[in-house]
Parts: structure tokens; sequence; C-alpha cells
């Protein structure tokens, strides 16, 4: 069972890609298997997957992409992960967010799992990209998360706070370095 630890602590943000090797059909649906086997509130699984493979679809998706997320142009393909509001457990609540967060952490950990590197992007333009794949109003875009093999080289720093130390991070200040004291609200 320590082996999910491993995982865990291999997953890091994956910004830069190797086109020359090609993803599997088969790599994608155990990916987007693990994202369905997520817990959700009331197990409403309110999620749905908007998969880009194609160059053409990809394309469609990066119009709605922030323009420093450029570099997910070169994954291999790009999920759309949708919170699909007509069965969400109290929508008005946004209680759903926590389902499609937890969708999310699969889908990050079973592309490790595949020896493939991913980058959860929430900078992108939702209401433009809702027009681009012509989405009916109850599906809302909430995260794109491009895939791929990892390049060598990858443009961004990867520092990781570890349990118990503090770590100044390098690449993405925000909120700093945190101790695990730090961390933690409340221990009763
Ligand atoms: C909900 C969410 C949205 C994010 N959006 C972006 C994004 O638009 N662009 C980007 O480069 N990274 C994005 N990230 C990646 C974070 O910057 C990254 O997870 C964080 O710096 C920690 O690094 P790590 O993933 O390597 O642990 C996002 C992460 C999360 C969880």
């Amino acid at each position: 069972m320590r082996e999910i630890l491993k995982v865990i602590k291999n997953r890091a943000s994956v910004r830069a890609f190797d086109r020359s090797k090609a993803v599997s059909k088969e790599q994608i649906e155990a990916i987007l298997e693990a994202a369905c086997l997520a817990p959700s509130a009331r197990n409403t699984q309110p999620w749905r997957f908007y998969v880009a493979e194609s160059d053409k679809e990809k394309q469609r998706v990066m119009q709605a992409m922030s323009e420093h997320n450029s570099w997910a142009n070169e994954a291999s393909f790009l999920i759309v992960v949708l919170a699909d509001r007509r069965n969400a457990y109290r929508p008005e609540e946004r209680k759903y967010y926590i389902d499609i967060g937890l969708c999310l952490e699969n889908i990050l950990l079973e592309t490790v799992n595949q020896g493939l590197g991913a980058c959860p992007c929430a900078a992108f333009d939702g209401e433009k990209l809702a027009k681009l794949l012509e989405l009916p109003e109850y599906l809302e875009p909430l995260v794109i998360v491009p895939i791929g093999y990892e390049a060598k080289g990858d443009a961004f720093e990867k520092v990781k706070e570890r349990y118990g130390e503090v770590i100044e991070r390098a690449a993405h200040k925000i909120g700093g370095g945190r101790s695990l004291k730090e961390c933690i609200f409340k221990w009763a």
C-alpha cells in the first residue's frame, strides 16, 4: 500500500512534452477510468470529460487558454474536466467543486502511474471555451489538463514542500513556502 505514496511523491506539474512518443488509447482510458472512480457527494459523479486528441480539437481548446499556458500546445492530448450541474450536489453552494477536485487528483495520479506527465490549468476563459466546445449551459468547464510524455529540461523548476520541512518555493511564489505547523489551522 506504500505504492500510492511513491506515485504521490513522483507527481509534479509537467509543462514540457515529448511529442515523439505516442500516448496510447489504453493510457487515456486508464486515466479516465481513474477519474470516474473518485468519490463524490451523494455519489452524484458530476464530472464529464471533453478529450481533445486531434490537432484540430486541441487547437479549439487552446483558443480559450491564457497566453502563459501556451506550452500546453505540445501536449499529446487535453482533458477538459466539466461539471454537470444537473446532477451536482447542492450546486448553489458549489459543493461539486470538491467532487471535481477529487476527480482531478485521480487524473493526475493515474497519469503518473501511466508514465506520463500533466499540469492542471485553471487559467483559461471558461465562457469562451463553453462557446468553442458548444457546451450546453449545464456543463461548466472547470479545469484543463494537458497530458503527455515529459520532455527533458522542463522549463519550470520543481521544488516541493516536504513533510515537516520549510522550503522556499522558487517557481511559484504565491503563498510562499509553508511549514507543516503553519498549514494546520487547528489540531485539537
Ligand atoms: C486548480 C489548479 C489550477 C492550476 N492552473 C494552472 C495554470 O493555469 N497554469 C499553470 O502553469 N499551472 C497551473 N496549476 C499548477 C500549479 O501552479 C502547481 O500545481 C503548483 O505550483 C504546485 O506545483 P506541483 O503541481 O509541481 O506540485 C494549477 C494547479 C491547480 C491545482
